[in-house]
């Protein structure tokens, strides 16, 4: 079943200040000078709370960049875990608060360090790429990190360079990448929940009885939806394409979190759901990431009163941890393809 998504931003703003908490937690986070720092998957009051509080609502390579900019000594990360922790291997000084540090992803699960290491030993004349969503514990055994919207760019140089690569955890995005640039990848055998059940053919259903219409798919989904997309890129990008495309009606596929910040950049466009459930559906989750939706104006509320959910890992870690993503944000600031977030940080 695919939902036409009609979001009224003056009534979202209104239920959310008329609510005493959410003027309560944007007083503490000024007062304490805490930054928040939110995912475009999170819960719409959270991206409103970040925008009015100085804080940034992007994609995971923005998110992971501006961090180190604020000049904040406290980071509240909204978003998921992985997300919490390269904010705080890119700033071991500061302290990263999370609302809950139970918001897992299923790509980070889907990867267990151990595991990854007899993958990587195995397999040792090739380069190790992994992407953002992955544990700390396996970003210190990368060379380097990728992100949704640098992934395409780093392969393809890697692959100009002859090398050969282990792509983990994503198999799906791998995929992508390695139709974009023929590099010879070994990929682990993951997947995001969410991604995965957009429908391909209740997508081309759909598709059929809509004119004016272009299809936006997210890299972690399926081959076959990605197929029908006129346009494939990470949060950041889908929301720009949405602002400039010609088409009025779009058919998102990705996390339907993205609609705040996609309605607000294209106002004018009929935004859809991509199809989710149908006759082949397994999965009712509808589009939204259950480790997202745990970011709550309560969990929220309590993590920054108390300044707890505290984001630690470990120096050994950290120190690892860093060549992989440092070698990504220097490769994606001299990089003119790499598409970056529409947020300055
Ligand atoms: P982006 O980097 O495109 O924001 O993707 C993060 C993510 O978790 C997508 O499921
Ligand atoms: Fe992970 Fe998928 Fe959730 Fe993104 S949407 S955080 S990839 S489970």
């Amino acid at each position: 079943m695919s939902k036409n998504i009609s979001l009224n931003h003056n009534s979202i703003d209104r239920a959310t200040k008329g609510d005493s908490s959410y003027d309560e937690i944007a007083n503490i986070l000024i007062r304490k000078n805490i930054t928040l720092v939110a995912h475009y998957y999170t819960p719409s009051e959270i991206q409103i709370l970040a925008e009015e509080t100085g804080g940034i609502v992007s994609d995971s390579l923005d998110m992971a960049r501006y961090g180190s900019r604020s000049r904040s000594s406290t980071l509240l990360v909204a978003g998921v875990r992985f997300m919490g922790e390269t904010a705080k291997i890119l700033n071991p000084e500061k302290t990263i608060l999370m609302p809950n540090l139970h918001a897992d992803c299923s790509l980070d699960l889907g990867c267990p360090p151990k595991e990854f290491r007899l993958f990587c030993e195995k397999n040792n004349d090739r380069e190790v790429v992994v992407y953002a969503n992955t544990s700390a514990r396996v970003k210190a055994q990368a060379d380097w990190m990728v992100t949704s919207g640098t992934a395409v760019d780093v392969v393809r140089h890697l692959h100009e360079k002859g090398k050969k690569i282990i792509w983990a955890p994503d198999k799906y995005l791998g995929d992508f990448v390695q139709r974009q640039t023929g590099a010879d990848m070994l990929m682990w055998d993951g997947s995001c929940i969410v991604h995965e059940e957009f429908k391909a053919q209740e997508l081309r259903e759909l598709v059929a009885r809509t004119s004016d219409v272009e299809v936006l798919a997210h890299p972690e989904s399926i081959k076959d939806v990605l197929e029908q997309a006129d346009f494939v890129g990470s949060t950041t990008a889908l929301i720009d394409y949405a602002k400039g495309s010609k088409s009025k009606n779009l058919i998102v596929a990705t996390d339907k979190g993205i609609f705040y910040k996609m309605a607000q950049a294209a106002p004018n466009k009929n935004l859809i759901e991509a199809p989710t459930s149908g006759e082949s559906a397994t999965c009712k989750s509808c589009a939204a990431c259950p480790w997202m939706s745990l970011n709550n104006l309560i969990s929220l509320k309590e993590s920054i009163t108390n300044e707890n959910n505290k984001i630690e890992v470990p120096s050994a870690i950290v120190k690892e941890a860093r060549k992989p993503i440092e070698r990504l944000l220097e490769f994606a600031s001299d990089s003119k393809q790499v598409v970056f977030g529409n947020n300055d940080a």
